[in-house]
């Protein structure tokens, strides 16, 4: 079956999928320095905390593999890669995968700073770890999402004895699918491995106020899917929980994180916490789906994240293709629309935090971590190297 890939990479060339044009539009853009990463990643044509990682190691890997480093000697390397990787950070500040990435592209680049090796093979060397450490991100991240899939999948089926009998619905927020990470996705993975595995019911999808992540993004990879999926605002998920609590039809909200901090507080996209404190007074668990790339150990509460602010006109102008009389959309026809008094004030913040007491479980790809007898998270099974 054809997947969906947001990023499309062979050594010396970066494809990006520009999700801004979607669900219309299937356009590429070339990426090949990092300026024109930032500017990908910064006007969220690319989005997604793993995704924007990817994007930006990568597209440095093909800027050193064009030749653009003049350095000779193998400080004067290190030094331009790491001026290279501290500009792409400031991208966008919220999501913990690209600092994280930027860390390990760092670290490898140095390791193969090698004592005594000669010029010019000394900077080759380096260059060259460089490249395979951001090629090796991209792989990684895959193989991850995959297991996140298996692992959260599982926890579900345990928690509601789940089966093709008895299958489960879920509500989801923003998009954490292939389009935010390099395939299968995060809380996304989860659903697509709930219906794989026959157990998946119905997936709800928010539409993800202001930047509509939800209803552009993820209810077209429901619909390529064909995963059986409705679309609501994000002002009927209350609504929803009520009607569906006789029933129990809602086991959990799934959604990812951009940053998840040592006592398990958790930045995503903004309603995310609004979704946590309903599915809570309505008893639906409450689960994040996080690589551990997505983890930040250093940061102890959600108090320390930096919550992106971005523009008013995202929340007062909205972007989309022409709807013909009869209904059928021109996708060569796009059109930006006034939606709100364009003096009005406007408070954008792109994310908000959930606390840690109403997240039921955490999902990684070394297994789901839940609460312990002193109801706090401990990520040491996960990540006992950094814990
Ligand atoms: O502003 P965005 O679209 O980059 O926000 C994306 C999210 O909040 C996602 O839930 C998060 O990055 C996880 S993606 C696997």
């Amino acid at each position: 079956m054809a997947t969906l890939q947001a990023i499309k990479y062979s050594r010396g060339k970066l494809l990006v999928l520009d999700q801004l044009r979607l669900p219309h539009e299937h356009h590429y853009d070339e990426v090949s320095t990092s300026e024109e990463a930032f500017d990908c990643i910064r006007s969220m044509r690319v989005r997604g905390a793993p995704a924007i990682a990817i994007v930006a190691a990568l597209a440095h890997a093909v800027e050193l593999f064009s030749g653009s480093c003049i350095a000779t000697t193998p400080e004067e390397t290190i030094a331009h890669i790491d001026s290279r990787l501290d500009y792409l950070k400031e991208s966008r500040p919220t999501a913990v995968d690209l600092s994280n990435a930027i860390s390990l592209l760092k670290r490898a680049s140095r390791a193969a700073q090698i004592e005594g090796l000669a010029h010019p093979e000394a900077k080759e060397a380096i260059l060259n770890a460089y490249i395979e450490a951001a090629e090796t991100i991209l792989t990684k991240d895959l193989q991850s999402n995959k297991s996140i899939g298996a692992h959260g999948a599982a926890w579900l089926q345990q928690q509601y004895n789940a089966s093709p009998d008895r299958k489960i619905s879920v509500l989801t927020h923003c998009n954490t699918g292939s389009l935010a990470t390099s395939g299968h996705g995060t809380a996304l993975g989860i659903i697509r491995t709930l219906h794989m595995e026959g157990l998946l019911q119905h997936a709800y999808c928010t539409e993800t106020r202001p930047y509509n992540q939800g209803s552009r993004l993820t209810s077209f990879e429901l619909v390529f899917e064909k995963i059986p999926a409705t679309l609501i605002t994000d002002s009927m998920a209350g609504a929803l929980f009520a009607l569906h609590r006789e029933r129990m039809h809602i086991g959990a909200v799934i959604v990812g994180a951009d940053r998840v901090v040592r006592n398990g507080d958790t930045a995503n996209k903004i309603g995310t916490y609004s979704l946590a404190v309903l599915a809570r007074h309505h008893g639906v668990k409450f689960v994040v789906a996080a690589p551990t790339t997505s983890i930040d150990l250093e940061t102890l509460s959600g108090a320390g994240i930096k919550i992106e602010e971005r523009k008013a006109n995202e929340l007062t102008q909205i972007s989309g293709a022409v709807v013909n009389d009869d209904g059928t959309v021109d996708s060569t026809k796009t059109a930006r629309v006034a939606i709100a008094d364009q003096r009005i004030g406007v408070w954008n913040p792109a994310f908000d935090v959930t606390p840690n007491d109403l997240i039921d479980a955490i999902v990684t790809e070394k297994g789901t971590v839940v609460k312990g007898a002193d109801g706090k998270f401990d990520f040491s099974q996960v990540m006992p190297e950094r814990w």
